[in-house]
């Protein structure tokens, strides 16, 4: 019962860091909602523009393609082509300031950003 209710705590932690990483990393582009009308996007217009983040289930069978989203947010196996222009790259963004890339910080990098993932997959368009 403990340990359920331990796994619900760390749960609720995780869905609430991804709530907050979001509404202060992304939502300036992506908007609150996911739908691509962030501020930041509406006063400079990026091409290609942010994306709507609420239609990746839709655009991929209707499967959200969580693997894919993490591996896109963190950008880091992007950085040899520079396919990506516009949005950071938030797997050395999110570094812990004087421990970059040492393992803790990179294990915690990608819990962040597991659970952006996470918010993202629970405001999907049907
Ligand atoms: C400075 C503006 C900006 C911010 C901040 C931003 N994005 Fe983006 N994002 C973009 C743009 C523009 C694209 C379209 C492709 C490109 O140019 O990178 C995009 C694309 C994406 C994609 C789709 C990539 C694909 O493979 O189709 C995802 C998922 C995404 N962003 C998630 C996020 C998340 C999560 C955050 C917060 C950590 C975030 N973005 C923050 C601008 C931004």
């Amino acid at each position: 019962m403990l340990i359920l209710l331990l796994a619900a705590t760390a749960r609720d932690a995780a869905a609430q860091s991804g709530i907050r990483d979001y509404q202060n990393h992304c939502a300036e582009c992506h908007g609150l909602g996911g739908r691509g009308d962030g501020p930041t996007c509406l006063t400079i217009p990026m091409n290609p523009p942010p994306n709507d983040l609420t239609q990746m289930a839709k655009n991929n069978g209707g499967k959200f393609p969580f693997d894919e989203v993490v591996e896109s947010v963190d950008g880091r196996k992007n950085i040899p082509s520079h396919a990506r222009l516009q949005m950071p790259f938030w797997g050395t963004t999110l570094q812990k300031p004087g421990k970059e890339f040492t393992p803790e910080s990179d294990a915690e990098v990608k819990k962040r950003i597991e659970s952006m993932a996470r918010y993202v997959e629970s405001i999907q368009q049907k």
